[in-house]
């Protein structure tokens, strides 16, 4: 057991495999970020009760769990929040089929309430039982008999007995002769910090990464993508990344990365865009088609199974990232492609195309279809993360799998997957794991669906329409075959209006979300995050799965079609404001709240300032926002708001801020630091 950081523990058992997470990681820890946090140098009492055996199946770690825990992590999970007393297998699936901790983008990561996270840094299809399971002989003093039943129902026997028991927690690790493990000691968000800190910091994504995503629809060609981008400026849609679907690829499934016979003038098109304010990102997949330039360079760094007839790219080896990368670079980058989104990384058993590589596909680094399974998505994000960071440019992509240590990668997990309710929980438990996570706006049941779905978006890590399928935006049309025939729905200029609505306020609010961004990179705070890490003590923000906090001040407590227009939401201590109405509220209860289709409940904590931009319709490199701060609470409050180009990696925010108070009279005053551009005007009073 080696302390290697304040607060952090290495432990190597056994011989573990030379191909992990840790070994690929590109960003550094942050020592020196970590050295901010309380100090620890006492090994978590978890350390010493650590038991582990290499058997025929690989590496078996043991751990005692009290069944009154709580346990968080494993990445994003769509269909649980709380672990404890559930088996999860490390394991990406695109389509679990149930609640088997299989996800786009699990993570051998957990966090206990008993005071410290594990990460078990590995690949592999690792299996966690969270106290399912006791050791035999563990029960051989029982005695009781003719114990009444509570009742007989599956859930009384199979639910996890919230009882001061101990169990085991068991972690098997399949083919391995080792494993190395990393404990974080503290409190959940502290170890959750920690674990974020220690994977490099969270992301810092450039400003416009987080203003309007608009994914075009995939059957467009350059004219029709340029019609969209004009219509939505036309009508003032805030739209600040225009998204390219398969269409603009000769062929996508698999991928040549090179330009269809329908963009004939890819480099106009762009730089149109570019004038429009737009920032363009590209839609890919990592299986390379034959009649790609870098194919006959890939052949020997690549599996030994193909994908959609394409070679699946071995992302682990140097030489790979840099025939992949280089051509993204000379042929996309230099040409103005400013992100990607990366399809199709996941992992799918079922579909009738099986359209990825099996479990046993051998790669020429050594890794197998296991491990690549876990980590293409992983290496993937830090090739083009160093693509860019070459460039001194910030970017923010997207992808559809991801893993361990995800934190400094800009990439935000969006899905085909579409349960609502599953998508406002991804956004709960991605934050647990160093995730970001999207509840993508795509089809819509009806146009009330419509607004619950763009509410939602618009209080997440990235706004995104994904409007692939359809010619028109949702708001003119919701019915796919009707919108591809151009039709316009009834009541369409209401809807219109309601969605730009969201819209501009997902505008407004992008100076006080970037700073929620600057404490995930610098502190490793999850910028959308389970309420629980706030209030560790507080028994109902345990099971809390469908509400959440946004950024420092922001309590959100999103509607689904099924609430229809209420529905009940839980306030932790303290007194809360309504944000849209300034109603007062006690906190340590809960309300149930009226919320029209038109409405999301919204709640700020007492003492907060929030500061709000004048929208734009996107961020341009000499965009000044115009400030507006709401006060909520009578105490002394402050809020720091960060400059700078909002766009490079030289541009440390520790260097260029405002420091914006209120003392108990609501007064404000602001403190200009630094030498940087001004990027905000703040407007006396007034409340927008
Ligand atoms: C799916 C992806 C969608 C869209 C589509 C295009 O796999 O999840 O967002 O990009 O491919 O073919």
């Amino acid at each position: 057991m080696e302390q290697i950081a304040n607060g952090i523990w290495k432990l190597v058992l056994g011989e573990p495999e030379d191909k992990t997470p840790v070994s690929f990681q590109t960003v550094p820890m942050k020592k020196e970020s970590l050295k901010n946090l309380p100090l620890r140098n006492v090994e978590p009492f978890i350390c010493s009760k650590i038991d582990f055996q290499i058997t025929q199946r690989g590496t078996a770690v043991t751990l005692p769990m009290e069944t009154e825990e709580d346990i968080y992590g494993f990445g994003l999970q769509l269909k649980s929040m709380n672990h404890a007393g559930r088996k999860r297998k490390i394991r990406v699936n695109s389509d679990p089929p149930g609640d088997t901790g299989e996800s786009h983008a699990p993570a051998p990561f957990y966090i206990s309430s008993s005071g410290y996270g594990l990460f078990a840094d590995t690949f592999r299809y690792a299996d966690f039982y969270m106290g399912t399971n006791s050791a035999k002989g563990a029960s051989a003093n029982k005695t009781e008999v003719n114990q009444k039943h509570e009742e007989f129902s599956e859930s009384a026997l199979y639910s996890l007995k919230r009882i001061k028991e101990t169990r085991t927690i068991r972690i098997d690790i399949p083919h391995v002769k080792g494993i190395t493990l990393y404990i974080f000691a503290g409190d959940l968000l502290e170890t959750v910090q920690r674990y974020n800190l220690f994977s490099g910091g969270g992301c810092l994504p450039p400003l416009w990464g987080l203003g309007v995503w608009y994914r075009a629809y995939g059957g467009s060609d350059q004219e029709k993508i340029l019609e969209i981008a004009n219509e939505l400026r036309n009508e003032n849609i805030p739209v600040d990344v225009l998204g390219l679907e398969p269409g603009w690829q000769s062929h996508s499934y698999s991928c040549t990365y090179s330009w269809s016979s329908l963009f004939p003038n890819p480099d106009v098109m762009i730089s149109q865009l570019k004038n429009t304010g737009y920032k363009v990102n590209c839609w890919e997949h990592a299986f390379v088609y034959p009649a790609a330039e870098i194919y006959e360079e890939l052949l020997p760094l690549s599996g030994d199974y193909e994908v959609w007839n394409g070679l699946v790219p071995d992302f682990s080896m140097e030489q790979t990232r840099k025939v992949f990368g280089s051509y993204h670079e000379r042929e996309l980058i230099e040409k103005g492609i400013m992100g990607f989104k990366l399809d199709e990384c996941d992992n799918s058993d079922y579909n009738p195309s099986n359209w990825s590589f099996p479990d046993g596909t051998c790669f020429p680094s050594g890794m197998d279809g296991e491990q690549m399974h876990n980590g293409i998505g992983f290496l993937y994000q830090a090739m083009i993360l160093e693509l860019f960071q070459k460039r001194n440019l910030r970017t923010l992509s997207q992808t559809r799998s991801s893993g361990a240590l995800s934190a400094p990668l800009p990439f935000v997990l969006y899905s085909d997957l579409y349960n609502h309710k599953e998508f406002i929980r991804g956004m709960v438990t991605s934050g647990f794991s160093g995730m970001l996570w999207s509840p993508e706006v795509r089809s819509c049941e009806n146009p009330r669906d419509l607004l619950r779905r763009v509410e939602t978006v618009v209080f997440s890590a990235q706004a995104l329409l994904n409007c692939w399928r359809i010619p028109s935006p949702p708001w003119k049309q919701v019915d796919v075959e009707k919108n591809l025939n151009g039709e316009k729905m009834e009541g369409s200029e209401f809807y219109t209006e309601v969605c730009v609505r969201y819209l501009n306020l997902r505008m407004s609010l992008l100076p006080y979300l970037y700073s929620a961004f600057v404490l995930y990179q610098r502190e490793g705070i999850p910028p959308v995050r389970a309420v629980v890490l706030d209030y560790p003590l507080d028994s109902r923000a345990a099971v809390l799965d469908d509400q959440y906090l946004f950024g420092e001040g922001l309590m959100v407590c999103p509607l689904t079609l099924e609430d229809e227009t209420s529905r009940k939401v839980y306030l932790p201590e303290g007194k809360w404001y309504d944000f849209f109405s300034g109603e007062i509220f006690e906190g340590g209860m809960e309300y149930q709240r009226k919320a029209d289709y038109d409405q999301i409940p919204v709640f700020v904590k007492a003492g907060s300032l929030i500061p709000l931009a004048e929208p734009v319709e996107c961020v341009k490199a000499d965009t000044v926002f115009k400030i507006h701060v709401r006060t909520y609470g009578t105490s002394a409050a402050s809020f720091t708001l960060y400059e700078g180009d909002f766009l490079t990696f030289t541009d440390e925010p520790d260097r260029n801020y405002v420091i914006i108070r209120s003392d108990e009279n609501g007064s404000l005053s602001w403190k200009r630091n630094g030498k940087g551009s001004i990027r905000y005007e703040f407007q006396e009073g007034g409340i927008i």
